[in-house]
């Protein structure tokens, strides 16, 4: 199938320094990402804080130019789009943010927020018709029509992001992405904001692009994941494939620093050692190597290329086949509410595997 958006070869570094005391330098925010999204799908996007999916995610909606590398969508480049071509894109593409707190206009009422994109997209639309097509959008968000003459500081911080949503739906967009959508959000409130998202997306024949830490989230929702590392995808595949048989160290790692699930008492299993690098001075060969425990001198000095698995997912390790599955570990950690209504969403979503709501035949 023909991809809605791709990435190809993305990098953005971002210049830093270069003052009285600073040494100039560059943060190598994205460095060399390649994907390829197809129409209808969920995508996820994970990784540790501060690897580049912020960045990454607003090269795709051309928040940013990168420094190289070419984003297309649906057949057209992102990258050369001006005027009217990047005014359809503004229309195709929207993006939920992370914090509904400050990302909606404490003084705008919801009516206006949610209409606003219309006004710009759908100019020709009465008023009146304007104000029916804002209480349709909060009905899809799970408001009512009389919320929209309510500003968005009166509402509980699920409902901003819902009306966020809405906001984002407005332009009848084809693809959205949501940078962290639920993590502001209670964790009670968490789950009934990713199934809405899941929902609309199967509804309305969405394509998501769905950046978050959480794997729980991920599992859930996504049909197919990537991970990156410092600014890089390491291992990408569909998401049974990728939880079920991780092939790189990192994904390991990240998967390995999930709550059991089998494990009533909310017991979390191994950290992922020491810290992640600076992407100013990233290490060279394989920018893992610092924390993996499989590393040799090889890893050292030469960056892994991606290679194919057998089973169709994409990893970045010199030592992939060699590795064998790591050892589980049962390291004691906290039984808090939140852990524990983690764990509740990480067993829905083991159940739900087989019959995945949004499971799409694969390319
Ligand atoms: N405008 C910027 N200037 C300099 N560095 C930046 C800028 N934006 C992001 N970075 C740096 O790029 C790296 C990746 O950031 P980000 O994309 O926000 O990661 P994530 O969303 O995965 O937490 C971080 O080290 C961050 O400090
Ligand atoms: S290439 Fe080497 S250091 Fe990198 S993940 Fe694979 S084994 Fe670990
Ligand atoms: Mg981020």
């Amino acid at each position: 199938m023909t991809p809605i958006l791709e990435a190809q070869n993305v990098k953005k570094h971002f210049p830093t320094g270069g003052g009285l005391f600073q040494k100039k330098g560059l943060v190598k925010a994205v460095d060399g990402v390649s994907l390829s999204i197809t129409p209808g799908e969920t995508f996820a996007i994970v990784g540790e804080s501060g690897c580049g999916k912020s960045t990454l995610a607003r090269l795709l909606m051309r928040l940013l130019d990168p420094t190289s590398g070419d984003v297309v969508f649906d057949g057209k480049q992102v990258t050369a789009a001006k005027g009217v071509a990047l005014s359809a894109l503004r229309r195709d593409m929207q993006f939920i943010f992370q914090d509904p707190f400050s990302s909606l206009n404490p003084r705008m009422t919801v009516g206006k927020l949610v209409g606003e994109p219309l006004e710009v997209h759908a100019p020709e639309l009465s008023k009146i018709d304007r104000r029916a097509k804002v209480a349709d959008l909060l009905a899809k968000v799970g408001l009512r029509p009389e919320h929209a003459d309510r500003y968005a500081h009166e509402f509980s911080g699920g409902q901003r992001q819902r009306i966020g949503i809405a906001r984002a739906l407005a332009s009848g967009p084809r693809l959205i992405i949501g940078d962290e959508p639920v993590s502001a959000l209670d964790v009670s409130v968490q789950a009934q904001v990713v199934n809405l998202l899941g929902d609309l997306g199967r509804d309305l024949g969405l394509t998501l692009v769905l950046i978050a830490h959480d794997l729980a989230v991920i599992r859930h929702m996504s049909d197919r994941v990537a991970v990156m590392y410092l600014g890089k995808i390491v291992e990408q595949g569909t998401t049974d494939d990728v939880f079920e048989q991780p092939r790189h160290p990192y994904t390991r790692a990240l998967l390995d620093a999930i709550p059991d699930l089998d494990d009533q008492s909310g017991a979390s299993r191994a950290r992922i050692e020491g810290e992640m690098p600076s992407p100013s001075a990233p290490p060279p060969g394989c920018a893992f190597h610092t924390r993996c425990p499989h590393a040799t001198a090889l890893c050292r000095e030469a960056v892994p290329q991606p290679v194919e698995t057998p089973n169709g997912h994409m990893t970045a390790c010199h030592h992939w086949q060699d590795i064998p599955a790591a050892p589980r570990q049962t390291t004691p950690r906290s039984k808090s509410p939140a852990t524990l209504a983690r764990l509740a969403l990480y067993r829905q979503a083991t159940r739900g595997g087989a019959d995945h709501p949004r499971r799409i035949p694969n390319p």
